[in-house]
């Protein structure tokens, strides 16, 4: 028996986990174990794994308690059995859920073998203050003597618990950046706090579980506060106080007691506030200055005198605005040692840390009192190795740490952050050793869902320099550029972006949030402001900017499958494209309606003055026409079939419009540059007989420049998808694979580590593009990082929210293999092809509750095998597609063996 048991179980066990699929990363409104949650109906969403093919939910059941045991008197929600395939977004349908509770779930699932899962791990929510009444915190501000370049502000309180505490949450938010602190520590790890958002009409508060900084008896609480986006400078020095001109707090402690009893600690007028904290300069580009010896060592503790402190005032500013927060927090997400320190020719001691980051340095030094430590950033030297921040224009992207002299101090800034791959250290007392600095590279906490790689090194750093200029613009609203006097959510590069944003990394929450604000920005009429949130105010639109507003949404729609961005977003939508039809009226044509046109194109010196000029008017009909195709789209989807007609027919008129004023009968389009045919032939403009025409003079262009593009910001994008689109792979692969300027690899060349704003913004000299606007790390070209995935490694979107899955892989000579991961809404697709010996393979794998279809780069079927089976023996669902095999199948992992490649 001793033997035979052991010999049972490994009999047994295999059988049971072959019975067996379960349930994994629960997520709700897609973030895991939220707090805070604003929304009154959340959405839940589950994966589901398993070792068999084809997996598909038949069912599911979902329960919701108060109590983490789930015991009967607190369910709030039992679903019973649900017959649904849906594990994505699913409603909350239970009770109504109260402010500032937490909600304890489960889910168990069915497929269609006949498994069930147990019930999952268990993961939780917790509502947030549901109703402006749920406030019964006051606005305070501190004594303000300036409403300028106001640093140095804190404000604290004491109070006294008297119970013992089982839970304590605090929601906070401010105007101005706020850090709060109970007893000395921190409360959460996030930074630039409150986040950025349309402020007047919408502003986020943070809700922090702060159980374990309390105690029972004494305690206090403090914030620092700071300019911020709130305040401070904008765009042009004197834009300033765009939101207000007084900082302020507005903090709720909501304390729960072991006896079930509850007490609440709020701001109001027993605040105290001092103007002479250690924070001495505080700016988004100015940097910070931190005057260590002004340190009030323990103000945000108890038994600190703050007798010299002054009352704070209790401002009336209503709450209305509060939302919870929708998007994840900036963080600080890694360190980064440095790789070189070193005497520059000019004799400055600049420290090189191998990566243009985004954040900050954490400085050490010892010192005598009073010795002030500059530190000055750039994203590179000049021709010479001298530090370069002429780029930087007038930002002064300094950090200033004086120090209050004996033990080792630690500084990092908290107020502001800086574009750079290469600091300048003045007045270090001793040697600058790498102990000294590290790098905190701080961005949106989101999570990684995409990689790429290849056989070619370059196309690697590329992809990795998209994702460092994702992280480096990803500071709570998608930026153009995170160095110079700029920093904003300039509306075009996040449209040209957001499709190879959302490969890299999860960005649901952080869009979600973003497009709240274009919808809140967005003017009467419909027009779109240039940068979002609008801290411009300048009243104008432009197309391929303003279509952010359609192209935003429907892209989240689409790799989501998040209906409810699609309701929200569709007045906006809407009525961005009604302004557009307000200003065409019957011509169905927008003249004017560009002010940037195809920027930052390619223009050569070979030939006329409007080389690879777009006409900024047909640009504007174009997008026009774009646009008003994808409200159609997301009437469609919504079921409003009288906006579908309605806006399809505007479409048609645009295109014969544009077909009459642009397009000559052999397939010529005005301005004959390459974005001219892309955008005509990637929006659906052209005839079908005039296509395959407009393709031939796109190829033609490309070719007379010897392979190389001259695209801006809108062309760009869709330059490598037209190309694929049109039967021209490998003329994409051509431009992908171009090492001289323009292109894409260039800069790799120049030893880029992250995507630069122009495609010469280093010239093969070593000499810099215009000062004026020549940044390192802004990402619109980086768009080429979705034709990567979708293309080359072939993942594609076959229904919204990869519910189907496209794998199409495009295999090319000029690459031995590529591989593409992403995680999506169900789990991990990957695809992957390889060229060995002159034989193709290509490795799927497929998540549980998705159907895919495989379309095979191969002509014919016969002698290709999967996992060594014959196709036909293998798959039931095969048929001719284009110019490869389409298998339709569910999850798993497949090796395809399509034999040896014989015409590519
Ligand atoms: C920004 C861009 C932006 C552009 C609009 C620039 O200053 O950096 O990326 O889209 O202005 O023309």
């Amino acid at each position: 028996m001793r033997y035979l048991l052991p010999a049972l179980l490994l009999f047994i066990t295999p059988c049971l986990v072959a019975q067996n699929i379960s349930v994994y990363d629960l997520s709700c409104e897609h973030k895991s174990n939220p707090l805070g949650l604003g929304t009154v109906q959340p959405r839940l969403s589950w994966k589901i794994k398993g070792i068999q093919k084809n997996i598909l939910q038949t069912a599911y059941s979902i329960r919701v308690a108060t109590d983490k045991n789930f015991a009967a008197k607190s369910i709030v929600w039992q679903s019973g059995t649900i017959n649904s395939a849906e594990s994505v977004l699913q409603p909350y349908a239970g009770s109504p859920l109260q402010s500032a509770t937490r909600y304890y779930w489960q889910v168990k699932v069915w497929d269609n073998s006949n498994n069930s899962s147990a019930w999952s791990d268990i993961a939780y929510w917790e509502m947030g203050l549901l109703s402006p009444a749920d406030w019964t915190a006051n606005w305070i501000e501190p004594v303000q003597s300036s409403e300028r370049h106001m640093p140095g502000l804190l404000v604290r309180k004491d109070f006294s618990l008297q119970k013992k505490i089982i839970a304590a949450r605090v929601f906070v938010t401010s105007h101005g950046f706020y850090e709060l602190y109970i007893n000395g520590k921190k409360a959460g790890d996030e930074v630039f706090t409150p986040g950025w958002t349309s402020y007047n009409k919408r502003l986020q508060y943070q809700a922090y579980d702060v159980t374990a900084l309390l105690q029972q008896g004494n305690n206090a609480m403090g914030a620092m506060l700071a300019d911020g986006w709130y305040r401070g400078s904008l765009a042009w020095e004197n834009n300033w106080g765009i939101y207000g001109k007084k900082l302020g707090l507005l903090c709720q402690l909501q304390i729960t007691y072991s006896d079930g009893t509850k007490e609440n600690i709020i701001t109001d007028n027993s605040w105290k506030s001092t103007q002479d904290g250690p924070v001495t300069l505080d700016g988004i580009y100015d940097g910070e200055d931190y005057d260590a010896r002004k340190e009030m060592k323990g103000w945000s503790e108890n038994n600190f005198n703050d007798s010299q402190w002054q009352p704070v005032t209790v401002a009336g500013t209503d709450k209305n605005n509060l939302i919870s927060t929708q998007t994840v927090p900036v963080k600080k997400i890694q360190e980064i040692k440095p790789v070189k320190i070193f005497i520059t020719p000019k004799g400055e001691q600049v420290v090189d840390f191998g990566q243009n980051m985004v954040g900050w340095v954490k400085l050490k030094v010892k010192g005598a009192a009073g010795t002030t430590v500059t530190i000055r950033h750039a994203e590179v030297l000049d021709k010479l190795g001298n530090f370069y921040t002429d780029n930087l224009r007038a930002a002064r992207a300094t950090a200033k740490y004086t120090l209050k002299g004996g033990e080792e101090e630690t500084y990092e800034p908290r107020f502001s952050f800086f574009g750079f791959r290469y600091i300048a250290v003045k007045n270090f007392p001793g040697t600058l050793t790498a102990e000294n600095v590290t790098g905190v590279v701080v961005h949106s906490d989101m999570k990684p869902t995409g990689t790429f790689e290849c056989s070619n090194a370059l196309i690697n750093q590329l992809q990795h320099n998209i994702q460092w200029g994702q992280k480096g613009n990803f500071v709570d609203v998608p930026t153009d550029c995170p160095q110079r006097d700029e920093r904003l959510g300039w509306t075009g590069d996040a449209q040209a972006f957001c499709r190879t944003a959302a490969f890299n990394m999860d960005v649901a929450p952080f869009f979600t949030k973003w497009m709240q604000d274009i919808a809140a920005d967005q003017d009467a009429d419909g027009k779109v402001p240039f940068v979002i949130p609008d801290v411009l105010r300048n009243k104008s639109t432009s197309a391929g900017w303003g279509d952010v507003a359609t192209i935003a949404p429907w892209t989240m729609y689409n790799v989501y499958g998040d209906k409810q961005v699609l309701i929200t977003q569709y007045p906006s939508m809407k009525a961005y494209v009604d302004y557009i039809r307000n200003k065409s009226g019957d011509s169905y044509l927008w003249k004017g309606g560009s002010v940037f046109g195809d920027w930052l194109f390619y223009k050569s010196m070979r030939q006329t003055e409007n080389d690879g000029y777009t006409s900024p008017d047909m640009i504007a009909t174009m997008f026009y026409a774009y646009s008003a195709k994808i409200v159609a789209q997301a009437a469609a989807v919504l079921g409003n079939t009288a906006d579908e007609k309605f806006y399809n027919d505007v479409f048609e008129k645009i295109k014969t419009a544009f077909n009459k004023n642009y397009v000559t009968a052999a397939g010529r389009i005005a301005s004959e540059s390459q974005t001219s045919y892309v955008l005509a032939l990637h929006f659906g403009l052209l005839p079908e007989a005039i296509q395959p025409l407009a393709t031939q003079f796109l190829v033609d262009d490309i070719k007379s420049r010897g392979n190389h593009l001259s695209t801006g910001f809108l062309g760009t994008p869709y330059l490598c998808h037209v190309l694929t689109a049109n039967g021209r792979t490998d003329v994409a692969y051509d431009l992908l694979l171009q090492e001289t300027y323009p292109s894409w690899l260039y800069p790799v060349k120049m030893g880029a580590t992250t995507i630069w704003e122009r495609w010469d913004g280093q010239k093969t000299d070593s000499t810099f593009q215009d000062v004026g606007m020549n940044s390192f790390n802004h990402y619109a070209y980086g768009a080429i990082g979705d034709w990567m995935y979708r293309v080359c490694a072939g993942i594609e979107i076959g229904s919204p929210g990869y519910k189907h899955i496209l794998i199409q892989p495009h295999p090319n000579k000029k690459l031995h293999f590529a591989k593409a991961v992403f995680e999506s809404s169900y789990g991990t697709i990957s695809s992957a092809w390889e060229i060995k010996d002159g034989k193709l393979m290509i490795r799927v794998s497929i998540p549980a509750n998705t159907n895919a279809t495989i379309v095979l780069p191969v002509k014919d079927m016969a002698g290709i095998t999967e996992n060594g089976v014959p196709l036909a023996t293998a798959f039931k669902n095969i048929k001719q597609e284009g110019a490869g095999i389409a298998i339709t199948t569910g999850s798993g992992e497949y090796v395809f063996d399509c034999g040896m490649v014989t015409d590519k």
